[in-house]
């Protein structure tokens, strides 16, 4: 009898295992990059086929994505990866911006206390201690296995060859056209307009990397470059120094990793916010079984909000760079807080944000940043935010180095209680101090299903990276989507403040936002837009790798 009912169970757990979804994107047999541009991609590529392993590959990936994406892409900014060895060895990299020495708590203020408009976001003033160049030397040094000449000699073939410009591309030089020129004037490179179809060159750009190649890491940070770089910034007013580059260290650091049924989620830990809250907006959700419900149902789009907005309440209060404040990860990850914050969910009305904490209703822009996903042949891999903050960041252009410098320090919360140019309120934790490093919500994120590699996965989109990271990964394993349509599924957002939902132009019906509505949810209909541009791998059951290249963008996917 105890057989029968044995044999029972067994076949129902298996009628009851989804089966996978087929693939819908790029199927590679091994190796794959999925990034913001072909040309980066194809580059990450090129140097796995020339023996290079994930790592190599995201040093080419990233130094490129700097010319095809200028963007986002940089030299001038930051980020973060989290990577997964194919022993299971997992590890991430903070090469986070910091604020210069002389940054102060009131630098963004006026002497009655208000902010000054722009300060902290357009021109020299913005910028914060860039991190790229430290963080692919930290990565060279520990897991590089192909000399560094070897892997920056492409990036500086395309640099040469010049960069093709897409209609998107254009689009978006057009519309930053105005600030680029008013923080550059017109001898600056991008006073030329871009139509689709030109050749973007950097001559500049090359020269500089060329430097580096030659000089290694200390060419950028004590070098001629960090000479040029720290006389350009002052000159235009901003505050970062010689000193400042010399004293930058990225920091390697131990992710945040927790369980969600029987995956295992590997994400950015603080300075990031991405890992901590996604790792609570799943542990808030899973109680639920939230895959019982349709996909982008008003029931899962209910309980991913409330979930969210609970998470990112403590995400703005409780974050910020843990090397100068002390966070409560054991309280805020704990199964007991997670389920007392979802005590006052209910499927019948919203919760309102003004009963989960205070704050004032800010203004909400969007800008970039951009994410790439590697796997290599021996199964190890790569997951990278990377960012200048601001579309183009500061706008600040160095012409004579050739790239874009960051507007990070908007990042941190320059008046307690008042938004920055993503609408996110700011606490005490997020506040700015010398060297301090600036709250982010970059998710680069890696996923085990039966601990081996499954996903990897993360977003740009500034606060709503963390909402398309924690979708993409709930759409193929809770809505059994493939890669690809869980990457180019509709995605809608929820940050606490401002309180309300914002849906994606296309996708949901009024009859759910009305439904909603009636639950009292309040929606963004007027700023309906892109939520995030999500990169990610999904390996098959035979060991193949599906490419999620999001259709919002330029992305692509490229393996063999
Ligand atoms: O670190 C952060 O969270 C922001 N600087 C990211 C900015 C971003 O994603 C802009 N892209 N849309």
């Amino acid at each position: 009898m105890r057989r029968i009912i044995l044999v029972f169970v067994a076949l129902l757990l298996l009628h009851c295992k989804k089966v996978p979804p087929a693939p819908t994107g790029l199927v590679a047999d091994k190796v794959m990059v999925v990034s913001a541009r072909k040309e980066a991609s194809e580059i990450g590529m090129e140097i796995m086929k020339r023996g290079g392993n994930a790592f190599d590959a995201m040093i080419g990936t990233e130094l490129a994505l700097a010319v095809a994406y200028p963007f986002a892409g940089n030299l001038g900014g930051g980020g973060f990866m989290v990577y997964r060895m194919n022993n299971g060895d997992v590890g991430a990299l903070d090469y986070r911006e910091k604020a210069p020495l002389s940054a102060s708590k009131d630098m963004y203020l006026d002497s009655l206390g208000n902010i000054i408009p722009g300060m902290s976001t357009i021109g020299a003033t913005g910028v914060g201690v860039p991190g790229t160049v430290a963080g692919i030397f930290a990565v060279h040094e520990k897991f590089g296995t192909l000399p560094i000449e070897e892997i920056i000699q492409p990036v500086i073939e395309l640099v040469d060859q010049g960069v093709e410009v897409t209609d998107k591309q254009a689009k978006r030089l057009d519309s930053y056209w105005d600030q680029i020129v008013e923080v550059n004037g017109d001898q600056t490179l991008f006073y030329n307009k871009c139509m689709p179809g030109d050749t973007l060159r950097y001559p500049a750009l090359a020269n500089t990397l060329r430097r580096i190649a030659k000089n290694g890491r200390d060419e950028f940070y004590k070098g001629e470059t960090a000479r040029i770089l720290a006389r350009f910034i002052q000159e235009k007013g901003g505050f970062v120094t010689e000193e400042d580059l010399a004293r930058y260290e990225p920091i390697w650091r131990q992710p945040v990793i927790f369980r969600y049924k029987d995956l295992k989620i590997i994400s950015m830990s603080p300075p990031s916010s991405g890992g901590v809250t996604i790792n609570q907006i799943f542990k808030m959700i899973e109680p639920y079984n939230i895959g019982q419900y349709q996909h982008n149902s008003p029931e899962a789009i209910q309980l991913f909000t409330e979930a969210a907005r609970r998470a990112y309440a403590d995400r703005n209060y409780f974050l910020g760079d843990p090397d100068f404040v002390s966070i409560p990860l054991d309280v805020l990850l704990s199964r007991d807080y997670l389920n007392s914050r979802m005590e006052s969910f209910s499927f019948q009305q919203a919760t309102p944000s003004s009963e989960i904490e205070r704050g004032t209703i800010p203004a909400y822009e969007s800008s970039e940043t951009t994410h790439y996903s590697i796997v290599d042949v021996q199964g190890n891999a790569v997951s990278v935010t990377t960012t200048l903050n601001g579309a183009y960041g500061s706008k600040l252009y160095c012409d004579e180095l050739g790239f874009f410098l960051n507007n990070e320090m908007d990042d941190f919360s320059s008046k307690a209680g008042s938004p920055n140019m993503f609408g996110l309120i700011g606490a005490e934790a997020n506040s700015i101090a010398p060297e301090k490093r600036m709250l982010s919500s970059m998710t680069p994120t890696i996923v085990e299903k039966d601990d081996k590699l499954w996903l990897v996965v993360g977003s740009p989109g500034g606060p709503t990276i963390i909402t398309a990271v924690a979708q993409t990964i709930l759409n193929v394993y809770e809505f059994n989507l493939s890669m690809q349509d869980a990457v180019n599924a509709p995605r809608f957002h929820h940050q606490w403040l401002p309180d309300y939902v914002t849906f994606e132009p296309e996708g949901f019906p009024d009859s759910v936002k009305e439904l909603l509505k009636k639950k009292g949810y309040q929606i963004n209909e007027n700023r309906t837009r892109i939520i995030g541009k999500v990169d990610a791998i999904r390996v098959l059951e035979d060991g193949k790798l599906e490419g999620g290249a999001d259709k919002r963008g330029d992305d692509t996917a490229v393996g063999y």
